[in-house]
């Protein structure tokens, strides 16, 4: 099953999944299966969290959801250790946050066709961590859906392992 966070809606079967199909299972983005990301999901999991809440309020507002959507699943599309990085780092080094959405443009670039738009929203999707600041309204979204996910993916596992505690 094909899932975000706090949905039940199975992805594959929505017109979500019809914006990203051509590059969902791809092997580069196979490959973020074996990533950890948020302590407690996979970098996979988070990239189509932040794709699919992208889509569903860029639609909602009438705004590129299908740019949104494949935005989204590509906006963290790197493979090094953050704390390896960050760890090693010198100081005329760039950050991780500006770094790496670099790099998943760089990539995202090796394997589709990237609009205007979808090129806005990764390389800046950090800000205001980064500058400059966004260009278009769906980079501001992606910023908070972002953002919003991390959160979510970090807190939502602590709470059922709360309410499983209780139940028993
Ligand atoms: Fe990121
Ligand atoms: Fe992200």
């Amino acid at each position: 099953m094909l899932k975000a966070i706090c949905s039940r809606k199975e992805l594959r079967s929505t017109s979500y999944y019809s914006c990203v199909d051509d590059i969902i299972g791809c092997r580069e983005l196979d490959r973020l299966k074996d990533i950890t990301h948020h302590i407690s999901t996979t970098r996979f999991q988070h990239c189509v969290n932040v794709s699919y809440y992208s889509y569903i309020i860029c639609r909602k507002l009438r705004l590129d959801a299908r740019s949104a959507a494949r935005a989204g699943l590509l906006h963290d599309l790197f493979y090094y250790n953050r704390k390896e990085y960050n760890s090693t780092r010198e100081k005329k080094q760039p950050s991780h946050s500006s770094m790496h959405s670099q790099i998943a443009l760089e990539n995202a670039m090796l394997i589709t066709d990237i609009n205007p738009v979808e090129k806005d929203m990764i390389e800046k999707h950090m800000w205001p961590v980064t500058r400059p600041k966004p260009k278009y309204k769906e980079t501001y979204i992606i910023t908070i859906v972002d953002k919003y996910c991390a959160v979510m993916e970090f807190c939502v596992p602590k709470l059922q392992n709360v309410v499983n505690s209780v139940k028993r």
